[in-house]
């Protein structure tokens, strides 16, 4: 069997590593493409040599650009590696437009896709990642939802056929590396900082960094956070913040670290130290809850409603008083806090890597990977 994995971001690598290890550990040896929708070292190569994914077998080179010119151009240069490796499945992970790329490029020469993390749902078409993830589970056959709400999602929208709910890949991405991050990781010596005595944040989403408005908004509440935060920052948020004049604010901010984005051993211990997670990240909010940390989600909607019937996440939007009430509970409140730091994880166990190989591997020997009329 040939599986063919297409994948260019970050979260793509951190969470298909599992399932690419899963096959390799069933002697089958899966072919590899980047399309390099993310490029800096510490954006991509830093995940691929952490998680030992040295040999990509076609690196795509896309870059960044408009959704239409990344989206046009990875469809192309997938199409053409595809139609010389004839794999017999695709699998691409998440929303982002590698994954959407990946799997239209794929259905159309008959190659089935088969989408890990298929299901989610924001109901908000306004983000990227929204159209991406309707498009890319309805272009597949084989889907892997992580939770019974996402197999909900996709029979709401008449998906049944060949849906499998077989947890989060995150869940094994954090169980097979947060012990060796917490051993190797020197980042909070690195960084000064103490085990719960800071905040984690990040955020990097089109509707919180592309707007000069929006942008103010999450300023002032990291101008307003009570304790010591720590916010490694992606390169759109960086970008946005000096194209619109505001990144001096940012440094005026006293009790702000700002880093480089980190690689995922070093974010691994940050986020498992920290004593409250602020994110408008998916992975991230999945992690906190796997993490047992508080998450404050710096959006209005979620495509991980789970984490929030759990009792793990906060949906604050952008909103400071509403941030700032919670933040002011959880450092106050004992009770409350315990009960959000220990609310269950949904998301499973930690071989939905191994699950996702055992299942694509069965469908293949009883021929039944195949696109359907
Ligand atoms: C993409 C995904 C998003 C995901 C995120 C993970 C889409 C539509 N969005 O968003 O769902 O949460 O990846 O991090 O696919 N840039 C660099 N260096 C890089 C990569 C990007 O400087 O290595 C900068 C460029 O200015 C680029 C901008 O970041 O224009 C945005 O990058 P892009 O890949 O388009 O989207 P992300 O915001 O990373
Ligand atoms: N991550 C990381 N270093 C960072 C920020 C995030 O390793 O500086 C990891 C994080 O642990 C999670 C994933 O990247 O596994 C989330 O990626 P991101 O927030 O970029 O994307 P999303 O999940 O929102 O699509």
């Amino acid at each position: 069997m040939k599986p063919a994995f297409v994948f260019g971001t970050r979260p793509e690598i951190i969470k298909l590593a599992p399932v690419i290890r899963a096959f390799e550990e069933m002697g089958i040896e899966p072919l590899l493409v980047h399309t390099g929708q993310h490029y800096d070292y510490e954006m991509s190569s830093v995940f691929l040599e952490e998680l030992e994914l040295r040999k990509i077998d076609y690196h795509l080179e896309v870059g960044s650009g408009t959704q239409a010119e990344q989206t046009g151009t990875a469809m192309i240069k997938i199409e053409k590696v595809l139609m010389k490796e004839k794999p017999d499945v695709t699998l691409v992970q998440g929303d982002t437009n590698t994954a959407l790329a990946g799997a239209l490029a794929s259905v159309k020469l008959k190659i089935p896709v088969a989408h890990v993390e298929a299901g989610l749902r924001s109901f908000d078409r306004t983000m990227p990642e929204e159209v991406n993830r309707i498009l890319a589970d309805h272009a597949s056959e084989v889907l892997f939802a992580p939770t019974e709400e996402a197999r909900e999602n996709l029979e709401r929208e008449g998906i049944t056929e060949n849906v499998y709910v077989v947890g989060n890949t995150v869940v094994d991405a954090v169980l097979q590396n947060a012990k060796i991050a917490e051993r190797k990781s020197d980042i909070l010596e690195r960084l000064g900082l103490k085990s719960r005595e800071y905040i984690l944040i990040t955020a990097h989403r089109a509707e919180n960094t592309d707007s000069k408005e929006n942008l103010r908004r999450l300023l002032e509440i990291l101008e307003a956070l009570p304790i010591k935060a720590v916010y490694p920052m992606h390169p759109r948020t960086r970008k946005r913040l000096e194209s619109f004049g505001l990144w001096g604010r940012v440094e005026a901010i006293e009790n702000l670290i700002v880093t480089k984005p980190l690689g995922y051993l070093d974010f691994l211990k940050l986020q498992r130290n920290a004593k409250i997670v602020m994110t408008d990240s998916g992975g991230i909010q999945e992690e906190s809850i796997i993490l047992n940390v508080p998450c404050l989600t710096l959006r209005y909607n979620t495509e991980r409603p789970e984490t929030v019937k759990a009792g793990g996440n906060v949906l604050v939007g952008l909103e400071k008083e509403r941030a700032l009430s919670s933040l002011e509970r959880l450092l106050n409140d004992e009770e409350f806090y315990k009960k959000m730091a220990n609310a269950p994880n949904p998301f499973g166990n930690g071989k939905s890597g191994q699950r996702i190989a055992e299942i694509l591997l069965e469908l293949y020997k009883k021929g039944e990977l195949r696109v359907r009329n």
